[in-house]
């Protein structure tokens, strides 16, 4: 069985907005289909080649939706996938890295020449303003928790998901502001969460470490070490 996956990189896009997209990608494809949001939320592209390998695909596609899409991710997903592959079997599907849409230029005139509808827009002075924009919120913590691409391979939004949650339970909700940010640069330890003021940087990867996280560095005031992976101000020598 042939199949496809749709790569869409969309930060600042809702979820709803990136599924009403990702259904109407996957129902218009000519063949078994998947939709992947590279960051923020949802399952990632291990999950989605995972299953479709369970459903006996053969062959499988990897296509970047977006104009323009990031080079960064154009270089970086193929060896992505390929880490994938490494892991599987005898039964392995084919893997094949589809060229960006910006090369094709049928895309790039239909969406020059799109018939879409318009709004009207009126003066509003300090328009670009907005309620509860003023002051920072009062908080005592400052979570920021990467979301970026290569976190987002290892379940770091769906650990976004969770961690409120945690914190949530443990009371510390009002206490915290978390922020999801894009990549923090040390990928190969994601998923990144830092914590400030304090500056320390942890490792969270599974439903343990987030309860180790709050308990310990929220509630207690202690560093988790087992989680740390650094701390604002270290250097590290390069390997
Ligand atoms: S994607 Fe999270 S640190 Fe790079």
């Amino acid at each position: 069985m042939d199949a496809y996956i749709y790569l869409i990189s969309a930060q600042y896009v809702s979820q709803a907005r990136f599924r009403d997209v990702a259904d109407a990608l996957v129902k218009a494809a000519p063949v078994e289909a998947r939709a992947v949001r590279l960051e923020t939320s949802g399952d990632g592209l291990w999950h989605a080649l995972d299953d479709l390998t369970a459903r006996l695909a053969t062959r499988i596609e990897l296509r970047p939706i977006g104009l323009p899409f990031s080079q960064s991710l154009e270089k970086w997903l193929p060896n992505a996938a390929a880490s994938w592959l490494a892991r599987q079997g005898e039964n392995a599907p084919e893997l094949y890295f589809a060229t960006s849409l910006q090369t094709d230029l049928n895309v790039i005139h239909a969406a020059a020449n799109a018939k879409v509808a318009l709004r009207p827009i009126a003066p509003k002075p300090s328009g670009e303003l907005g309620k509860g924009w003023d002051t920072p919120p009062a908080f005592r913590h400052h979570l920021l928790v990467c979301a970026g691409p290569r976190c987002h391979l290892k379940d770091a939004p769906n650990l976004v998901d969770a961690l409120r949650a945690e914190l949530g339970r443990a009371g510390q909700s009002s206490d915290c502001l978390v922020t999801t940010t894009g990549c923090l640069f040390p990928c190969n330890a994601g998923p990144v969460i830092v914590h400030y003021p304090h500056g320390n940087w942890y490792r969270v990867e599974t439903m343990d470490d987030i309860r180790t996280f709050v308990s310990g560095a929220l509630r207690a005031g202690t560093i988790p070490r087992s989680l740390l992976i650094h701390q604002t101000g270290d250097i590290h020598e390069p390997a």
